[in-house]
């Protein structure tokens, strides 16, 4: 079983590039069984949700190879419609292949997906919507079998601006000649991503980054050569990592917009935050002050996915704070292993009350799903001593080889076993 051993205590000062975004990269995939033409998509991460992506496009018949951060993928032979239980299992985005298959093939078989533990992740708001348009769905136990056999057309409003369920419904309707439109969009930053990528493959789409999204008729879909945006949420890692060890870390290629709230309350905190042509740096002395309340909302609000990221920063703050999780039900796991460190974390509902404490211990902890195992990883930075984190596999799906860049910048971390 892979740990990552981490002697921490010290300060982070150095440069990383950024990664590319897992949360843009995967819609981006599914995106290309739109076209029997080349995709040519450059700065994909290479990780392990990348690669459950890779192997759900070739299930399907296509061509998909990641070489170097660039994936090449040609949809010209798509053989199937249906992705196995096994593979939709292996993450949340396995389901936004859903709406791509259904454009592509007309009909889609799948179940429902897997991902982080972080509360009840239904799709109800995916079916609604793909209902809206005139898809019929049929469900058997987590069977789900779809029939867009009537082109897709009409307007659909979501109760809740869900990032996947927009997604899938760019995805089903990009080429699909008939005008759409999306009314409570999420606005998060990949869906613009999602818009400018699928807009390069010849679709009509404006909106994104707005609760109203346009698809409009646009001709066939085609191949083409895209770069996909920088990680936003692995950036306000490494930021993060600068504010609860103290130093300066230097993210190459941050997008600082995508991380404006995130970076002010770093600066509320007291970090020093400088924005410059392509990237964004983190400065930090001493201890980080307390922050009395910070909510989680949908884009531009707090991110969730930086929730326990800013929560682990608190653990060794200057006073109390607060945290309201209003996104997901479950997004607290990470409490139990900071705890663990020594850190006086109280979760009740979705709230959590932190109780800053001067140091932090090492310890053996276990992740408990992605954000929150990198959310240890920052408590074993700063704690004093030896920290082991087990359940790098999770890690593993959205960050790329997190102990190089963490070591990049001067930390005494490495990854054990296989
Ligand atoms: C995306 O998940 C991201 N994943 C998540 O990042 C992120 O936390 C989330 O958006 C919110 O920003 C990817 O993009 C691959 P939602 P998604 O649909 O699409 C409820 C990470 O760490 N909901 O906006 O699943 C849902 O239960 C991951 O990178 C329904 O009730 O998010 C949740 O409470 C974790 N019914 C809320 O909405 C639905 O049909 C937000 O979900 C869909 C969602």
């Amino acid at each position: 079983m892979c740990k990552l051993i981490i002697n921490g205590g010290r300060r982070l000062c150095g440069e990383i590039p950024v990664q590319g975004s897992k949360n843009a990269a995967l819609p981006i995939l599914a995106a290309a069984l739109l076209t029997d033409e080349e995709c040519i998509i450059h700065n994909c991460p290479d990780i392990t949700d990348v690669a459950a992506a890779i192997e759900i496009l070739r299930q399907l018949g296509a061509e998909a190879e990641l070489e170097a951060n660039t994936v090449i993928v040609c949809a010209r032979n798509i053989c199937s419609d249906k992705i196995p239980k096994s593979l939709m299992g292996k993450m949340r985005s396995s389901v936004m292949f859903l709406g791509a298959i259904l454009a592509r093939c007309g009909t889609a078989s799948v179940y429902s997906p897997g991902g982080c533990n972080l509360g009840d992740r239904p799709i109800d708001i995916h079916l609604r919507s793909l209902r809206k348009l005139g898809v019929r769905i049929v469900r058997s136990g987590d069977g789900i079998v779809c029939c867009a056999d009537e082109p897709v057309s009409g307007d659909v409003t979501m109760l809740y601006p869900s990032v996947g369920a927009t997604e899938n419904i760019m995805l089903l309707c990009a080429g699909c000649g008939r005008g759409v439109r999306v009314y409570n969009a999420a606005r998060e930053p990949e869906i613009v991503d999602l818009q400018n990528f699928l807009n390069f493959m010849g679709a009509d789409i404006c909106g994104a980054g707005t609760e109203l999204i346009r698809i409009n008729p646009s001709g066939n879909m085609h191949g083409c050569e895209y770069t996909i945006m920088p990680d936003r949420v692995a950036a306000a890692t490494y930021a993060c990592g600068a504010a609860i060890c103290g130093g300066r870390v230097r993210l190459l290629g941050a997008e600082a917009e995508h991380m404006r709230i995130m970076l002010a309350a770093l600066e509320s905190a007291g970090c020093d935050v400088l924005k410059d042509e392509g990237a964004v740096t983190v400065a930090m002395e001493g201890r980080p002050r307390a922050i009395e309340m910070i909510k989680t909302l949908p884009y531009p609000g707090f991110p969730t996915d930086m929730q326990p990221l800013l929560g682990a920063v608190l653990t060794v703050a200057d006073g109390d704070s607060e945290i309201r999780e209003t996104i997901f039900s479950r997004r607290f796991g990470y409490t139990c292993g900071l705890a663990a460190l020594g850190a006086d974390m109280r979760a009740d509902g979705c709230s959590l009350k932190i109780r800053g404490r001067q140091t932090l211990t090492g310890a053996d902890v276990t992740a408990p799903d992605l954000r929150g195992g990198a959310a240890l990883a920052l408590g074993g930075l700063a704690a004093h001593g030896i920290t082991r984190i087990g359940g790098v596999c999770h890690i593993d799906r959205g960050y790329e080889r997190i102990e190089e860049s963490f070591a990049a910048l001067g930390a005494d971390i490495m990854r054990c076993g296989d």
